[in-house]
Order: structure tokens, then C-alpha cells, then sequence
């Protein structure tokens, strides 16, 4: 492997270094975002610009389907940090869809990739450490919704 290959993949997300949470399905939902990260971060490194743009989309769909999926399981049951945690959601959304903005009106490649690298990808281990792993217990306790 040459030492540029090498910088490019210490930059993808490895799974098994995501912070893991005592609810399997939630790690699933994340297993499948890291591997959209990755894919995105491929179509970057040597992608046709459609191909970026597709993989920015599927992106953040699949952060809705995550999202959702999350907050279904917690709202409406007394759990106390639930708008916190669909603030950070929203907040990590709304930044995901600038830089799809951004990337649909210039192609900075560089300006996409170091969004995802810098803020995307610390974002989504410090949202899992500090409230999907708060969460999880929540719903191991609690049980799911009937
Ligand atoms: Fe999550
Ligand atoms: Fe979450």
C-alpha cells in the first residue's frame, strides 16, 4: 500500500472503533452510517461528482431513517434527555445539508471532505458517547415500546 492510500484510509471510519452502546440494533443503525461515511469518502478520494452527490444523499437519508428511528423509541416516555438528544439531531442535520448545499453549488471536494472528516465523524462518536449510550440504557431498562 502506498503511503498516499494509506493516508487517504486513516481517515474512514473503522466500526470497531465507534463507541458501542448496550442496544444491538442502535450499533447496527451506526455500523450502517459508518459505512455510508466510508463510501462518501471513497466517491471523494476518486468519484465522478454524481457519484458524490448520490452518496451525499443517501447520506443523509439514512441519518433521517436513524434519527427517527431513535426518537420513535424515546418520545413520550419520560425520558429527560430526550430534546436535548433530537436537538443534537437536528443540529448535526442542518449542517449535513449546508455542506450538501455547498457541495451541489461549488464541488469543493476539499470543503466536503474535511466536513465529514473534522465535524461529521467526531460528531457521530462524541453523539453516541454522550447520548445514544444514555439512551440505550434507557431502553435496556425500560424496555421497548408496546
Ligand atoms: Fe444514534
Ligand atoms: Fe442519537
Amino acid at each position: 500500500m502506498s503511503s498516499e492510500n494509506f493516508a487517504t484510509l486513516a481517515f474512514m471510519i473503522d466500526k470497531k472503533q465507534l463507541p458501542k452502546v448496550v442496544y444491538d440494533d442502535m450499533n447496527r443503525v451506526h455500523y450502517d452510517e459508518a459505512d455510508l461515511i466510508n463510501a462518501l469518502l471513497h466517491t471523494l478520494e476518486d468519484g465522478e461528482d454524481q457519484a458524490v452527490t448520490e452518496a451525499m444523499e443517501a447520506l443523509l437519508e439514512h441519518m433521517k431513517v436513524h434519527f427517527d428511528y431513535e426518537e420513535g423509541m424515546l418520545k413520550n416516555r419520560g425520558f429527560s434527555m430526550f430534546d436535548i438528544h433530537r436537538h443534537d439531531h437536528a443540529r448535526i442535520t442542518n449542517e449535513t445539508r449546508m455542506a450538501y448545499m455547498n457541495w451541489r453549488n461549488f464541488k469543493d471536494r476539499e470543503a466536503l471532505s474535511e466536513f465529514i472528516e473534522d465535524d461529521f465523524i467526531e460528531w457521530l462518536e462524541l453523539h453516541i458517547q454522550a447520548m445514544d449510550s444514555v439512551a440505550a440504557e434507557f431502553l435496556q431498562k425500560h424496555g421497548e415500546k408496546e
